[in-house]
């Protein structure tokens, strides 16, 4: 009904019996004027996606496409921001409409009725944005997460979820109170001060040289760039797609005009490399609106009238960046062809046998750069790759944490279908998902934010797991992605670095200028891989973010260059980005977190600990109040043992404790994990991690701390394995009564089944050389074996339990349990296998009340001490197993040499066996 009315009435016009103020608009001109909005938009988007796609086949993409493009939203986000586009061109030809009749200025919204706003928000799509979805029908609700995160929260299905609005922590503030960008208006003061131009900012506050790069003496470079892997799990906020202006079609970077979604950034006077004049400017386009926000003014989730952006991924820690925040990209990354629960893989390419992240199928392919960046016109290009987060290929190191932990969940599944070959692919695929949220719940906890907001913070806001609230809103801040997570902007050093399987440098595969290391997954694919990466990434150490050596070149005068076109400027485009969203300035956000508010010089000096800097900021900005509050976070000094200022700390602490609270799922709430699988995604490292999926052998065992004497190199085989038997579901068939995965109660420490074997590194030069102790050895044997835990041969012990030596009577056993662990990928006969991994007090499978432990070894291997045998053991073949056990309590003295030994047959040391005992010491 309502469509034939539009096609009666053509064109959008006030009909002549149009109301005066205070009465009802009908609704044949509310859908022609949406028939027309709709109109606009879709065109503007079909010309942009055209004009993308023909600047990429002519190879013209420029700095501005690229950042376009990596925020383009897709999907489900692609929707929500095309209803928010329709709602609000509807109501901006409604507004001209009326104000064209009335000559005076209306807010349209006033004049519709509810009913009118209904049907608007339906035919736009604005309805189905904020509808409530049903949980009932969710299936395994309580096991695993929706791809959407939609029903995380029970109450309130949307929250967390993707497509959701930014959470305001403060009102915002825009120029005209609704949505204009802060400084928009350059003739508007705050405080009674204009704002600066932020190029203005960036040039005298952040500029920097390399030369002049301060390393971080603790922490390495992948601290850095986990914290953009990390970024992308929980924050994208889209821009349109529209390339051009909705009113006037004129092209973004066509002209400088303000004008939505434009938002030009003006380059000042005797800017020292851009071009300055009337008509100079770095394009840029606006973040996307949430569906009636802004001058829309129909009011869908966020403050009353005022704009809201829109965060396109999960809020949850739930590594979306691999698995996709929708449905359909989460289907389209699973591989079709395998029941195994795999991600999808590269077909084309592998990276020394492993596997690489797929290509993205898109038409337009901005990563076909080699040619420029090679300057090799028969350089063979490659499309990007495609991942679940859009911004895979913006860096390579980026793209290498991403092939890592989509290797990873392969890893896992494969694992799990070794261990539980009834499982089907979707339960395979949903259990390493959900190992691998676990992972990145334990990293960023346990090891990024102590690095980050210090141990003051932690203890205040990010202590022990408190439990589940379903009245906390885990949403992520507009601040929070907006400025405060953007911190490490200011530590990525100006190279991705490459090193060798010795940790050096090699001029076959050098390391690569930053700078041309934007989008070019070729890199990955011709240059050797991702393990120089991984390499340079726990070798090489972080920027330090100094107050007179903020952002590099690469980012503040090179991002995304290419060729020689205007490159963008990353300080600036934070500080930008803050005016799009109408961020309130720093002291507001100094206020919110019960710091101090600095009036004039002398008191910001005081907070910044900086005369010097004070001074410059506000020449800018003659009053604290106004600083941009990215740049006021970055300038502050650093907490004590943290990488940012305490308001950033106080921000991000916020921010991340907000997530863990309000996360159903989170990996330590009650029944989500057994207590087994807990203990055992405790040891889980992601050196070893980079271990399982590389042919790294020697890395620090702590991948964030620089090379020291308390984080050497250490061969891979000594870093702990997840151990997956947890994860063994006795369930084999419908009528077993067993329990299910994740319900076994006991912790054990029985070695997963074994990975392929790995090609084998030379030494590492910073290894530690151990002392060749006379050991021999056995050849590599069968896989690691499934036993249970605890499961003992009582054939295998050759020495009985009454014949063993009573323990002394001051023997304390609750302090005193020892546990060595053997390991080696390649054992040969003549290397010595050494004991690893040396555990007090520490190994779950030690009983201090029995004081025993279990031995469970494949093959027949004897425990020598000082070149006796102590315990020998024989293989037996029990309940389907191949496995020598035997348990035994031996002493030892000051200088005893304990070590295992093959004891021929033809089964002998494996490369995955492992001795693991106690030893009892009097107290
Ligand atoms: C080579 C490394 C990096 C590059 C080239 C880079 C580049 C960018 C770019 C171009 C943007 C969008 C700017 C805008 O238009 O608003 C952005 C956003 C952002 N960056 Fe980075 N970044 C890097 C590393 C990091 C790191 C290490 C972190 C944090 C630990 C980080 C955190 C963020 C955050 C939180 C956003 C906002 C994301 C969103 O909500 O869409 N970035 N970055």
């Amino acid at each position: 009904m309502l469509l034939s009315a539009l096609l009666v009435l053509g064109v959008c016009l006030i009909p002549a019996h149009s109301k005066p103020a205070g009465e009802q608009l009908g609704s044949p001109l509310l859908q022609t004027c949406f028939e027309e909005a709709k109109t606009i938009v879709d065109d503007a988007y079909k010309y942009s996606r055209e004009e993308s796609l023909r600047r990429v086949r002519k190879e013209v993409v420029r700095p501005h496409d690229a950042l376009r493009l990596l925020k383009q939203p897709r999907g489900g986000t692609r929707s929500a921001v095309r209803s928010a586009d329709y709602m609000a061109q509807t109501l901006r030809l409604l507004q001209e409409r009326v104000h064209h009749v009335h000559k005076r200025s209306l807010n349209v919204t006033d004049l519709l009725s509810d009913e009118d706003l209904n049907k608007l928000s339906e035919i736009t799509g604005c309805a189905s944005q904020v509808t409530f979805p049903s949980c009932r029908t969710t299936p395994n609700l309580n096991t695993y997460r929706t791809a959407t995160s939609v029903c995380n929260n029970i109450k309130n299905p949307r929250l967390g979820s993707s497509n959701t609005p930014f959470a305001r922590w403060l009102p915002a503030e825009y120029d005209d109170a609704i949505s204009q960008p802060k400084g928009w208006d350059r003739t508007r003061r705050f405080n009674n001060f204009l704002l600066p131009l932020v190029r203005q900012v960036s040039n005298n506050i952040l500029s920097t040289t390399d030369a002049g790069v301060v390393n971080d003496l603790e922490y390495t470079h992948m601290v850095t760039m986990f914290g953009q892997w990390n970024d992308h799990d929980i924050t994208f906020t889209p821009s349109s797609p529209s390339i051009r202006s909705f009113s006037n079609g004129i092209n973004c970077d066509e002209s400088c005009e303000k004008i939505e979604p434009c938002i030009p950034i003006p380059i000042p006077p005797g800017d020292p490399r851009l071009p300055t004049g009337r008509n100079s400017c770095i394009p840029a386009f606006r973040s996307a609106p949430v569906c009636g926000s802004g001058y829309s003014a129909y009011n869908f989730g966020g403050e009353p009238n005022k704009r809201e952006q829109i965060n396109g991924v999960t809020a949850f820690l739930d590594l979306s960046q691999v698995y996709g925040s929708e449905e359909q990209l989460a289907k389209f990354l699973r591989d079709p062809d395998s029941d195994g629960g795999l991600l999808r893989v590269n077909t084309e390419f592998r990276d020394n046998r492993r596997e690489l992240l797929p290509f993205n199928p898109m038409q337009a392919n901005m990563c076909a750069t080699r040619k420029r960046v090679t300057n090799d016109t028969n350089a063979r290009e490659v499309p990007c790759f495609i991942a679940g987060d859009v911004r895979v290929d913006e860096n390579i190191a980026l793209t290498s944490i991403h092939t890592l932990f989509m290797r990873e969940h392969n890893r896992l599944a494969r694992q799990l279908k070794r261990i539980n070959p009834q499982w089907d692919s979707k339960t395979l695929y949903q259990e390493a998902r959900k190992i691998m949220g676990a992972y990145t719940q334990l990293f960023v906890f346990r090891d990024y934010l102590p690095h980050i907001v210090g141990p003051e913070a932690m203890r205040r806001q990010l202590g022990r797991y408190p439990g589940y609230n379903a009245n906390v809103d885990p949403s992520i801040a507009n601040v929070f992605a907006t400025a405060a997570y953007r911190f490490a902007h200011l530590a990525i050093q100006p190279f991705v670095f490459r090193l060798d399987e010795n940790y050096r440098e090699n001029s076959r595969l050098p390391s690569v200028p930053l700078f041309k290391a934007f989008l070019t997954p070729w890199r990955i694919v011709f240059e050797g891989g991702i393990d120089p990466v991984f390499r340079g990434l726990v070798g090489r150490p972080a920027k330090l973010n100094t107050q007179d050596n903020m952002m590099v070149d690469a980012l503040r005068e090179r991002l995304f260059q290419f060729v020689k076109h205007l490159a963008l400027d990353l300080g600036s485009l934070n500080m930008e980005r803050g005016r799009d969203h109408g961020l309130p300035g720093y002291n507001a956000w100094r206020k919110l977190c019960g710091l101090s508010q600095p009036r004039n010089q002398a008191e910001l000096a005081q907070v910044l600990n900086n005369t010097d800097l004070a001074r410059k900021l506000l020449q800018l900005y003659g009053t604290p109040a106004n600083i941009d509050v990215w740049m006021g976070g970055v300038a502050e000094p650093s907490v004590r043992g943290g990488r940012v200022g305490p308001l950033f700390a106080c921000l991000i602490a916020s921010q991340f404790q907000r997530i863990r609270q309000g996360d159903r799922l989170w990996y330590e709430n009650q029944g989500v994990f057994s207590p087994a699988q807990r203990a055992a995604l405790s040891t889980s490292t992601i050196s070893r991690i980079i271990c399982d999926n590389t042919g790294i052998s020697s890395i620090p065992t702590d991948a964030f701390s620089v090379i020291s004497n308390r984080n050497r190199f250490v061969r891979c085989s000594r870093i702990r394995r997840l151990n997956l038997f947890a994860w063994r579901d006795r369930c084999r068939g419908p009528g077993d009564n067993c329990r299910g995965v994740g319900e076994e109660e006991a912790v054990n420490d029985l070695e997963e089944p074994r990975e392929p074997q790995e090609p084998q590194e030379s030494q590492v030069s910073q290894e530690p050389q151990v002392p060749h102790t006379p050991v021999s050895p056995g050849t590599s044997g069968t896989s690691g074996c499934e036993g249970s835990p605890g499961q003992r041969d009582p054939l295998a012990s050759n020495i009985k339990k009454d014949q063993l030596p009573a323990l002394p009577s001051n023997a304390s056993l609750s302090n005193s349990a020892f546990s060595v662990r053997l390991g080696e990928y390649s054992p040969s006969s003549e290397r010595t296998i050494r004991f690893q991994e040396v555990i007090y007090n520490k190994q779950g499978q030690y009983s201090t009340e029995t004081g025993q432990f279990t031995c469970v070894i494949p093959g027949n291997v004897d425990l020598i001490r000082n070149n006796k045998v102590a315990l020998r053991s024989f293989k037996v073949f029990l309940g389907g197993l191949h496995m020598s056990a035997g348990d035994m309590l031996l002493w030892l003295g000051a200088g005893d040499k304990v070590w295992l030994e093959a004891s021929g047959g033809t089964v002998g040391l494996s490369t995955e066996s492992y001795f693991s005992g106690h030893w009892l010491y009097a107290a």
